[in-house]
């Protein structure tokens, strides 16, 4: 089933340099991007995104990364692209990441792990929704 999901590719493979090795992995996997910004998010929209871990221990430096430096939002449409990019994303640990995935061959951090990509159908709409609202 065709599917869209909302990716962002976070401040740290900005930084970094990785936007065109990340954004690659997708694209030739046959993904279709769909919609595409940088953008420099503030904690609200941090706050929106991450709704479900405001509360979490680790959402404070989460939200510090996540606003540190502009950060790739985008959309990407494929057949099952949901489940597809998070196993191309790889385990939220870069250190326990597989080797092949985004974060296994490029992040050794739970937090600073590059890519963010919508975990569930619900999840994808709800995303999808905030920060592409014309889509
Ligand atoms: P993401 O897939 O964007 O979803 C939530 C994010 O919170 C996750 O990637 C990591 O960047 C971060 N995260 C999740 N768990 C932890 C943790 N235990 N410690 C630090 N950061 C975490």
């Amino acid at each position: 089933m065709t599917q869209r999901t909302l990716v962002l590719i976070k401040p740290d493979a900005v930084r970094r340099g990785l936007v065109g090795n990340v954004l690659g992995r997708f694209e030739s996997k046959g993904l279709t991007v769909v919609a595409l910004e940088q953008r420099l998010i503030d904690g609200e929209q941090a706050d929106r995104h991450y709704a479900e871990h405001v509360e979490r221990d680790f959402y404070p430096p989460l939200r510090a990364f996540v606003t540190s430096g502009p950060l790739v939002a985008l959309v990407l449409e494929g057949d099952e692209a949901i489940e597809v990019v998070r196993a191309i994303n790889g385990a939220t640990d870069g250190r326990k990441a597989a080797p092949g995935t985004i974060r296994g061959d490029l992040s050794v951090s739970n937090r600073e792990n590059l890519v963010h990509g919508s975990d569930s159908p619900e999840s994808a709409a709800r995303e999808i929704a905030l920060w592409f609202p014309d889509l």
